[in-house]
């Protein structure tokens, strides 16, 4: 969705209005020197730790890590989507959004023609439930699951009767129908070219996305034929990854969204509701991903993931841990629940009650399944077991890249599982963050450090300072310097610094939101961002920002250079050389003088 709107109009939308306006109407702001304050709206606190930049147009918490952009806050405090955050803000500055997203905007007219048509399919179903000659099966089979009346009324179920074509009948009487009931996966095509109903003899489970659209299906067998389930295909309205079944019931019944248990499936999401257990979601057969855990953290800050108590919820669950890690925030939190084996929700809490159903004792905070799962095979007495159990745990340590309280915690934690200082974790953990590797070894007698001749701090330090003063991208000489830097990494810097030059007006929020599809090069973005205390209004001029970024690309250069000249190796064996090399070999070692030169 992101893509349809050209990243430059994204960038213009927010050249061209205030965040501190914006933030402002909904958080009261006051000036504290070049920045605006206010206590943070994302956690509770007494004295103000939000502050947002008019400069850089960014805001940031120091309390709860909470920061972003203009859109970043509309979508995190009033709950938008990207796009509405993206409508609202062109309202507000009066702007249209441009062409290519016009052209979604047709395929808007077509997709309100399908929302309209599947609200329609929804509603034949649920009528045939109430209406057919035949809907007494379905009846007795809800009843024998013990659902009520009003309970299948409020989630509106339905009945798909028996036959191939009943809904084709009612519905499909023209081809522009026909095209239309195919789009939405109501009907499938067979060879011969004409269609029958995927839903037959089915109880059926209407889909509403947040807003409130009817987008899709799901239809359970009443024996035990197969497939159990049938489910809508994807199509233009419905994408099983981002949708959570019962999302909009939860919020339409409840004022406040404390909690969200996310379990299975259907059923398990109307047995609790039956049990008057309204704050449950499914994610609909796969494991929750970043767009389900992303909307959820939008609604509630605590998560609840109960699968069923087989191997397949297990490794759901591993999924889900593994999903919401990036996501978390100090004031957002995780819990498994695992249940007895062999049982679902529904099951569960038909058995044990609501009250067992809700009792936290059997809720695991996410940071304990995660040391209890990675250390499962592990006796962690040996100091071998214990420097892998580090090794291993670290990486998901440094995925918690907006939770700094919370990481530090499980650095502690980890240190006493490891016997490895918290210190020497905290170290290896920022190479982790630098390179996507742990090289150096855990327990090395003496804790020496390997260092990587500083190339991934260099190339960091030029992305901060780059973030900080985007101009510096657009130096004459800069496209050349970097051309002749080989590093790991350099690439990014690169693309950085294209965007700028193609976007010489951005700010730091510019570059960030282009990168609003790649969640880890923006998380890690916002992380080298400029924090207010550490860059806020004295210290640095303009002047010494630069110096230090020529700094260091001299600095990278230099690495560069010498990793070339040690490839030539021990210079004993200089005659071996081709006089081509020889001459290669000259030229670096003129390069690194001319760069002591320069430096000096
Ligand atoms: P389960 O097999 O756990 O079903 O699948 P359930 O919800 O407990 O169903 P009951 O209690 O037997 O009625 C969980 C979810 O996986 C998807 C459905 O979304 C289902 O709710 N699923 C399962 C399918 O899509 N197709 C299938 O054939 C089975
Ligand atoms: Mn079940």
């Amino acid at each position: 969705m992101a893509g349809r709107i050209p990243q430059h109009f994204i960038d213009e939308l927010l050249a061209r209005i205030d965040i501190v306006d914006i933030v402002d109407a909904y958080v009261p702001l006051k000036k504290a020197g070049r920045n605006h304050q206010a206590c943070c709206p994302f956690h509770d606190e007494k004295t103000p730790s939000f502050t947002v930049s008019q400069q850089k147009q960014f805001y940031h918490c120091f309390g709860c890590g909470a920061n972003g952009t203009a859109i970043s806050f509309l979508m995190e405090y009033l709950h938008m989507d990207f796009i509405e955050a993206i409508e609202d803000l062109a309202s507000r500055a009066g702007v249209e959004i441009p062409r290519d997203a016009i052209q979604s905007s047709a395929a808007n007219n077509q997709s309100s023609e399908l929302y309209e048509l599947m609200e329609i399919v929804t509603g034949y179903y649920s009528k045939q439930l109430r209406n057919h000659s035949q809907a007494n099966s379905v009846i007795n089979y809800l009843k024998s699951r013990g659902i009520s009346g009003e309970i299948a009324a409020e989630y509106e179920l339905g009945f798909a009767p028996p036959g191939w074509d009943n809904l084709m009948t009612e519905l499909g009487g023209s081809d522009g129908a026909q095209k239309r009931l195919l789009k939405i996966g109501a009907i499938i095509e067979n060879d011969r070219g004409g269609y029958y109903d995927r839903f037959r003899d089915r109880l059926t489970f209407p889909i509403r996305d947040q807003r409130g659209r009817a987008i899709g299906m799901g239809g359970r067998v009443l024996g035990d034929d197969k497939p159990k389930y049938l489910n809508s295909p994807e199509t233009p309205i419905f994408h099983k990854g981002r949708e959570l079944y019962g999302l909009y019931q939860a919020r339409k019944t409840l004022k406040e969204v404390d909690s969200l248990f996310v379990v299975e499936g259907y059923m398990d999401v109307i047995a609790l509701a039956q049990f008057g257990i309204r704050n449950a979601v499914a994610s609909l057969g796969t494991a929750a991903t970043p767009e389900h855990m992303e909307k959820m953290f939008r609604v509630t800050s605590k998560i609840v993931f109960c699968f069923d108590g087989d191997e397949a919820g297990n490794k759901a669950a591993w999924r889900g841990l593994e999903n919401s890690l990036p996501l978390l925030k100090d004031d957002k939190q995780v819990y498994f629940m695992f249940l007895p084996e062999g049982e679902d929700p529904d099951t569960f809490v038909r058995n044990k009650g609501k009250e067992a159903f809700l009792d936290t004792n059997l809720q695991t905070p996410l940071s304990e399944y995660l040391f209890s799962y990675l250390s499962k095979d592990k006796d962690l007495k040996s100091l071998e077991s214990q420097a892998s159990m580090a090794k291993i745990t670290l990486p998901f340590i440094g995925k918690l890249s907006s939770a700094p309280a919370l990481s530090s915690v499980l650095v502690r934690k980890l240190s006493d599982i490891t016997k490895i200082p918290p210190e020497e974790l905290t170290v290896q953990l920022r190479e982790y963050k630098q390179t996507g590797s742990i090289k150096t070894p855990l327990h090395s007698s003496g804790s020496t450090f390997k260092k990587d001749d500083g190339q991934q701090s260099q190339l960091t330090e030029a992305i901060k300072l780059l973030l900080r003063k985007p101009e510096l991208a657009l130096d004459d000489s800069l496209n050349q310097k970097l051309a002749e830097i080989e590093v790991r990494g350099i690439e990014f810097l690169i693309e950085i610094v294209k965007y700028i030059q193609s976007n010489p007006s951005t700010t730091i929020a510019g570059i960030t939101e282009n990168y609003r599809d790649r969640e880890k090069i923006r998380n890690r973005l916002i992380e080298l961002a400029p924090s207010e205390s550490q860059y806020g209004d004295a210290d640095f001029s303009d002047e010494s920002i630069r110096d230090s970024f020529l700094d260091s690309m001299n600095r990278l250069k230099e690495i560069t250079i010498d990793s070339r000249l040690r490839e030539f190796g021990n210079l004993s064996n200089m005659d071996e050389l081709t006089e081509e090399k020889k001459r290669e070999w000259r030229l670096l070692l003129e390069a690194k003088k001319q760069l002591k030169m320069a430096k000096s």
